[in-house]
């Protein structure tokens, strides 16, 4: 493996964003780790060129230690965490049960946190913890109203954000919080503005540009900044 090989560990790509983005570092010469819930046909075909591919559930804080321990003193210039959640999105709060509204903002905003936190001391100074958030995150962007538990969730994720790279201020990584646009996946749809390479192609771009730089930025996959 040449010396400057940049590696990272991508967080929920068993389909989707996570999975695009894994392929998209690989061909640019990424050393890549990836994760899935459970096998994932998009992955292994991703092993055999060389990807790493990982069993992880960001909801399970015993996977997330084991995972810590597998993968031992590595070192990442970036950890990505993708996985998000968007049940009942459709449905106002008070129309979801409790349970639902809970395990949403568990899932997208504290368990990434939760992992970026397991792996703070995995990233190489100059290196990048994301996460993926979503416009829909901004408080003060929001004037359509809609997708109510998944907006709360991500604001919640952009919040907690910005504590923890206040938290890590004096380790030598930056912090992005990033939009990848309204993206066709499961998640958003047949109707949806852009296509998995458009997002991906552009997400990357935008973090390889930071690389090295501190401080946290929230960002969409064209590197505009967002109000928060
Ligand atoms: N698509 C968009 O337009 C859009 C816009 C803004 C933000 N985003 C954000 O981008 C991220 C990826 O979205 P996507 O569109 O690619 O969605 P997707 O196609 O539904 O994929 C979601 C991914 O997250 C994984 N995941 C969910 N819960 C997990 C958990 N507890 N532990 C580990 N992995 C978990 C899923 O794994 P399984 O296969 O095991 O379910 C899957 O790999 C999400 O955070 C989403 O909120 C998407």
């Amino acid at each position: 493996m040449p010396e400057n090989r940049k590696s990272t560990l991508i967080v929920g790509a068993s389909r989707g964003l996570g999975l695009g983005l894994a392929e998209a570092l690989a061909r640019r010469g990424w050393q890549v780790t990836a994760t899935q819930r459970s096998p994932s046909p998009g992955l292994a075909a991703l092993a055999a060129d060389g990807v790493r591919v990982e069993t992880v559930d960001i909801d399970d804080d015993a996977a997330v230690a084991s995972l810590r321990e597998r993968l031992g003193g590595e070192i990442f210039d970036l950890v990505f965490v993708v996985a998000g959640v968007a049940t009942q999105a459709h449905e106002p709060l008070h129309a979801v049960t409790r349970e639902v509204a809970a395990q949403v903002y568990l899932t997208n905003a504290v368990s990434p946190i939760r992992f970026a936190d397991a792996f703070a001391d995995a990233l190489r100074p100059g290196g990048t913890l994301a996460l993926m958030s979503s416009v829909l995150g901004s408080v003060s962007l929001n004037e359509d109203g809609g997708w109510e538990t998944y907006r709360a969730s991500k604001a919640a994720l952009n919040t907690y954000a910005r504590s923890f790279e206040i938290r890590h201020r004096d380790a030598g990584f930056g912090v992005l919080v990033l939009h990848p646009g309204w993206v066709r996946t499961e998640m958003g749809g047949a109707e949806a503005d852009i296509d998995v390479a458009t997002s991906v192609a552009g997400l990357v771009s935008v973090i390889e540009g930071r690389l090295g730089r501190k401080g946290i930025a929230y960002l969409d996959y064209r590197g505009e900044t967002l109000a928060w």
